[in-house]
């Protein structure tokens, strides 16, 4: 049973550190870890469907008694038209024989073939399983999911990438926001145009918190108590940590990730709509520059349900040139220690820096 709390208590009460979701890389394992470390660990859900969500959400309340964030993909479901059909069927070809000359054998789903969620079943299953934290990117909840939610005496955390979207969720009485500056690795959660806008995370966090009241978690390129310190006195009540955790021992990715991770430069760090539609930062490899240089990105969820079989299969094949493996543009030496033992090191360095 999680109780109701509000965000400032629960940040009083915590190391003032959020273990980033991160979906394909979080694992139970690593939020009950974080939580152990009196840092929130959040679960990322994704766009899975409920049951699945469910599933995860159990799992991870048999490993920690402490309350967690879980996370969502707020996402639009852009309408099926003719054209959007006909562009599918050409992105399908097209990745499907870019994959068979690079000796990866794999059929891609048709059109009608690929089921997608709507976030609002997830929210559900959110209220049903009582979680008293969520947080959410790519979009803003609809009003009757805030209000469901605040009924239940959830705590809302939203991303931004712009002042104009920190100000749009603290309009719709979001508790929280999330800044994500433009260093940070995965998804970005731009939602108000189509053009992203490309703000480096100090003078994003710098604006939004001269305009907004509510709390901020500020998220990119946190990686040691100096990057720490200096958000904090740019306005941030805590920091959400994602690259730092990415090679503990709870993160789900594999070795040949991995190995890969260790060796990236700063110069392989991209921006990539290829794998899913819409723009990650994550490892330039022969996918991301063979289709972000093409006609074949469908947006979101339908570019990311084509390419799932072929990024199953290049795990399979620990093939990095086909898989994505997200990371922000702070490289650190990527720890293998366990995620609560990297982040008591964190919260202690931030304390000897303090002193
Ligand atoms: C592998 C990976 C997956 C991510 N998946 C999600 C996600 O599911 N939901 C989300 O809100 N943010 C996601 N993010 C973004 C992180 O929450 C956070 O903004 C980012 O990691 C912070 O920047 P950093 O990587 O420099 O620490 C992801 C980031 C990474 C690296």
């Amino acid at each position: 049973m999680q109780h109701s709390i509000n965000f400032k208590q629960l940040i009083n009460k915590l190391n003032p550190i959020v273990q980033a979701p991160m979906f394909g890389v979080t694992t139970p394992e690593m939020v009950a870890a974080a939580n152990k470390a009196n840092c929130l660990g959040s679960l990322a859900l994704g766009d899975l469907n409920a049951e699945k969500s469910i599933e995860e959400i159990l799992k991870t309340k048999k490993l920690t008694n402490d309350t967690f964030a879980v996370n969502i993909f707020v996402h639009q479901l852009p309408k099926i038209t003719k054209e959007l059909e006909e562009k599918y069927n050409l992105s399908k070809s097209f990745i499907e024989q870019l994959a068979q000359v690079n000796q990866l054998d794999v059929v891609l789903p048709k059109l009608e073939e690929i089921k997608v969620n709507s976030y609002q079943e997830q929210v559900d299953a959110i209220i049903d399983e009582d979680c008293k934290i969520l947080s959410f990117t790519f979009g803003n909840l609809d009003e009757v999911s805030i209000q469901k939610l605040k009924s239940n005496g959830t705590i809302l955390i939203g991303t931004c990438t712009s002042l104009e979207e920190a100000l749009t969720l603290e309009k719709a009485g979001i508790d929280c926001i999330c800044v994500q500056g433009w260093e940070a690795g995965g998804h970005r959660g731009s939602f108000v145009s189509e053009n992203i806008p490309e703000i480096g995370g100090l003078s994003l966090l710098a604006k939004i918190s001269e305009q907004v009241n509510i709390p901020i978690i500020y998220a990119g390129g946190i990686y040691n108590a100096k990057t720490f310190v200096a958000v904090q006195k740019l306005g941030a009540s805590a920091v959400q940590v994602g690259s730092l955790l990415l090679n503990s021992k709870e993160s789900g990715l594999h070795d040949f990730e991995r190995e890969r991770l260790k060796q990236v430069n700063e110069d392989e760090i991209i921006l990539t709509k290829s794998f899913s539609g819409r723009y990650a930062r994550g490892i330039k490899n022969i996918f991301t520059s063979t289709i972000d240089n093409s006609d074949y990105i469908l947006p979101y969820p339908y570019q990311n349900k084509l390419t799932a079989a072929l990024r199953k299969i290049a795990k399979q094949n620990k093939n990095a040139d086909f898989t994505n493996i997200w990371v922000g543009q702070s490289i650190s030496h990527f720890s293998e220690k366990s995620t609560t033992d990297i982040l008591l090191q964190f919260v202690e360095d931030i304390k000897l820096m303090k002193l």
